[in-house]
């Protein structure tokens, strides 16, 4: 691996900048060691609570212009049966970050106390999913109730901690600047955005939970202008997350300002091949235009 794609990241050394998206093959031991060996700088589990969850009936999964379109419900087996994954994926040799929710500020904290103990390298806040009640975006859509909760997680567990945020918010900036004020150390941009479709035949909407979150590249746009508007006003790494496919999508969210990025819908368009794809993109683009790391394109748009 080229060195010019190492990165650090709130004191997390990866060897490339792309990272697994949290909620797609993020699930098991197994699942995570498929995504390392196919290139991935780092991986993200998928989002884990205090208990178990069964997640929504189907359908909670449909492709629709664009993208994917997504009410799982956050099914998970729950931090305490993941802690044996989060063991087998410690010797994954990349940084493990472990992707976590909770139902109050509290919660948050002793799901965070358990997957550290178990070996997280770094724990991402999920205050961004879009289809459950009481956790999720209905955390992030309110600054003061992200401080609470990213500063009770920060005074229980000695780990990086990356907050990662909704799009669904008039204002993403006010929320970055509460969870760094609250000791955020990196924040990661963007969750899925609020979406429906409807089938015009039975005249319902697809999804069973009705309203879902959109990925992939519809949301791309979106994904950066949140990316830069976030860079400007904070001082803790971004990391962009929304719609990339490509080098080319890798590369412009780093001139927006993120130091690293992730990827999930592209997994289920490309497959795997997509980390390859992208890792190797970024390093001829470095190459070709005479720069010696990926950190000396961090934020290039983004400065005036
Ligand atoms: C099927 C599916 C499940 C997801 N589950 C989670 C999750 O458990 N936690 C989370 O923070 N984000 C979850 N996400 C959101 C992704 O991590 C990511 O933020 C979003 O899909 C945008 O990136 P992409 O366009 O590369 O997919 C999920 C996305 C999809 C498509």
């Amino acid at each position: 691996m080229s060195s010019r794609l190492a990165v650090e990241i709130a004191g997390l050394k990866l060897g490339n900048p792309v990272m697994l998206a949290s909620g797609i093959l993020g699930s098991s031991g197994m699942t995570l060691k498929r995504v390392v060996d196919a290139g991935a700088g780092a991986v993200v589990t998928k989002s884990l609570g205090l208990e178990p969850r069964e997640g929504y009936p189907n359908p909670t999964l449909v492709q629709v212009e664009c993208g994917l379109l997504n009410a799982m419900g956050l099914p998970n087996p729950g931090v305490h049966c993941f802690g044996e994954e989060i063991m087998e994926a410690k010797e994954l040799g990349v940084p493990m970050i472990v992707s976590i929710y909770g139902f109050s500020s509290g919660e948050f904290a002793d799901v965070a106390e358990i997957a550290v103990d178990a070996g997280a390298n770094a724990l991402e806040l999920n205050v961004s999913c879009p289809h459950v009640e009481k956790t999720g975006a209905e955390v992030g859509q309110s600054k003061e109730l992200v401080a609470e909760v990213v500063n009770k997680v920060k005074n229980s567990v000695n780990k990086p901690i990356f907050v990662k945020l909704t799009p669904n918010v008039a204002d993403i900036v006010e929320v970055a600047e509460a969870a760094v004020e609250a000791g955020a150390d990196a924040i990661t941009a963007i969750n899925t955005v609020r979406a429906m479709t409807i089938d015009v035949e039975t005249k319902t909407p697809i999804l069973a939970n009705k309203i879902g979150g959109l990925s992939g590249p519809a949301i791309k746009p979106i994904a950066v202008r949140c990316v830069y508007e976030i860079r400007r006003s904070v001082d803790v790494p971004v990391i962009g997350c929304g719609g990339i496919s490509t080098w080319r999508d890798a590369v412009e969210f780093m001139l927006a300002g993120a130091s690293a990025v992730q990827i999930g819908t592209a997994i289920a368009f490309s497959g795997l091949g997509v980390f390859k794809s992208v890792t190797e993109g970024i390093d001829a683009y470095l190459k070709e235009k005479g720069f010696r790391s990926v950190g000396e394109i961090v934020g290039l748009s983004n400065r005036d």
